[in-house]
């Protein structure tokens, strides 16, 4: 096949794949994509909202969450992509409320914009900050340099912004292969992708993205959805509610991986 249409071919296979399905089981160092690619998940377009106001309103602090052996329990991880926007507050105050612990996936572009919302994650017990690349490009479509300053460039905004140095990184769309592996695992960052998707890129009620998202879970399971999405976030109390009703027990990606390599890359945690 010529090399170009090859090429599109193989952009049909993701987007068709991201957008149906699933996860999809990658192994390390490979370039196979992840679920999301090819949505509109890009936070990075979203205007930013000037004002500083819901950034700065008080969070509850709650009680660090017990650590857990999910060898044992059914364990589920929420995680959060491409923020922090203007209504991660919220679902904060929601997952400390439900006493939850989550990882937020952030993108440098949206902690430029809300820089007290990702350092309030970060001061939050239970609540994991992690690197979603600057600007939230294809990784492995780009030039490996531009590649490799994506991930470099966030770890150390997250750091300078949260006091906090990332030890997950998640590539865009789940897009990855042995290049941003390599930086990866220089910056001690385990590369966390995910067995559940919210779809909240496709569908944007609460009740169709606790629908879609429920069968997917599994002991072990970690579920990707964004919080740049007030449809999510409303979606929040209702899956939480409903995975505690089948007995699972959310926990964060410390307690779901427990000592994760740096470099190497994980869809599910442990069951
Ligand atoms: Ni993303």
């Amino acid at each position: 096949m010529p090399r170009r249409l090859l090429s599109f071919a193989c952009l049909v296979v993701v987007l068709v794949g991201c957008a149906r399905s699933g996860p999809v089981a990658t192994t390390v160092g490979t370039a196979a994509g992840g679920t999301a690619a090819g949505t509109p998940d890009a936070s990075a377009t979203r205007p930013a909202t000037a004002s500083a106001s819901p950034e700065a309103s008080a969070t509850p602090t709650p009680s660090a969450p017990a650590r857990v052996d999910c060898t044992k329990l059914k364990c589920v991880a929420l995680t959060f992509d491409d923020g922090p926007g203007p209504q991660t507050p919220t679902l904060l105050a929601t997952l400390v409320d439900k006493k939850v612990p989550a990882t937020f996936f952030l993108v440098g572009r949206m902690i430029k914009q809300h820089p007290a919302t990702a350092r309030r994650i970060a001061q939050t017990p239970g609540m994991t900050v992690a690197n979603h690349t600057m600007i939230h490009p294809m990784l492995t479509r780009i030039a490996a340099a531009r590649a490799a300053a994506e991930i470099t460039d966030n770890t150390k905004l997250i750091q300078k912004t949260t006091g906090v140095k990332p030890r997950y990184f998640r590539p865009p769309y789940g897009l990855h292969n042995n290049r941003t592996d390599a930086v990866a695992k220089k910056l001690g960052q385990a590369v966390v992708l995910w067995s559940a998707g919210a779809l909240d890129w496709q569908y944007d009620t609460p009740a169709k993205i606790v629908e879609v998202t429920l069968p997917q879970i599994t002991p072990g399971a970690i579920v990707l959805a964004h919080d740049i999405h007030p449809w999510t976030i409303k979606a929040v109390p209702s899956l939480i509610a409903k995975l505690r009703a089948k007995g699972y027990t959310l926990v964060s990606l410390d307690d779901i991986l427990r000592n994760p390599r740096a470099g190497n890359t994980y869809s599910r945690g442990l069951h």
